[in-house]
């Protein structure tokens, strides 16, 4: 019973509360503090001030995709049919017009590469180009990269590596596997060698990139030199 009685002088004080407030929503009337007018009133200061922060958070987020988009960070690979690259730490293909293709893209810029790619170079860091090699295994001491990898610069992740690339740094990452899957998540283009074949072993692999879409493609032809028809390709996002 007690209690009953609490809850009910309770629940009428509020009613009064509540009465009040809206009593004074006549304009000579104080707007109190928390009631009903009051809280129109702030709702209607938001929609005032809400084009100025669309503007604002538009003018942003457009600022953010340039930056983005200012450096050009490609992903260069010969990928067969089944998006094989490699078995073995060696490529799966000899394709003259494709070693030029990528000599004339990459001369004079930047290439990225694991460690595994570099150890399969036949003459080590390529020439006329800033040489980028990933390894976990250097920094505090561990390893010397200046021993392991002549010529190159070496980094412990691709974010460490690319932090240290200049905003006009054209980028090439070049593989292998486990290096263009890190990089699809910040590339701008694929600059691909789709070869049309299957290969009877392979051991690494091209991510999946159905979500690409192809801006320009070159078809060429088998012939004395190039043992299957093969395509350049260029994707980019969808
Ligand atoms: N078809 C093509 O266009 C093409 C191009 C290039 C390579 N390939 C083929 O790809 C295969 C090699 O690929 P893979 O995946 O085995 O090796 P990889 O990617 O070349 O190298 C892997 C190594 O790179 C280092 N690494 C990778 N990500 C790193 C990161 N985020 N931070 C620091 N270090 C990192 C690690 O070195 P540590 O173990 O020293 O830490 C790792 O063991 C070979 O068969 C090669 O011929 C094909």
């Amino acid at each position: 019973m007690i209690s009953d009685k609490t809850e009910m002088s309770t629940s009428n004080t509020d009613w009064r509360f509540n009465h009040r407030s809206l009593l004074a929503l006549h304009p000579k009337k104080r707007v109190e503090q928390n009631s009903l007018p009051a809280l129109c009133l702030k709702r209607n200061t938001y929609l005032v001030l809400l084009p100025f922060f669309c503007i604002f958070a538009n003018v942003k987020t457009k600022n953010m995709q340039n930056d983005k988009t200012t450096r050009q960070i490609s992903i260069i690979a010969a990928v067969a049919s089944n998006r094989a690259i490699g078995w073995r730490n060696k490529l799966l293909y000899w394709l003259p017009n494709d070693l030029k293709r990528f000599k004339q893209l990459t001369t004079g810029h930047t290439i990225v590469m694991g460690r595994r790619t570099f150890e399969s170079l036949p003459k080590g860091a390529l020439p006329n180009r800033r040489n980028i090699v990933l390894s976990r295994r250097v920094g505090n001491g561990e390893e010397h990269s200046d021993v392991r990898f002549p010529g190159c610069d070496c980094y412990a992740s691709l974010q460490e590596a690319l932090a240290h690339c200049r905003e006009d740094e054209d980028i090439y990452i070049i593989g292998g596997a486990s290096v263009y899957r890190q990089a699809m998540g910040v590339a701008t283009r694929l600059l691909l060698t789709e070869i049309d074949d299957t290969p009877a072993e392979a051991d690494a692999f091209f991510p999946p990139y159905d979500d690409w879409k192809a801006v320009s493609r070159e078809e060429h032809g088998r012939d004395e030199k190039h043992a299957f028809d093969y395509a350049f390709v260029e994707y980019v996002r969808e």
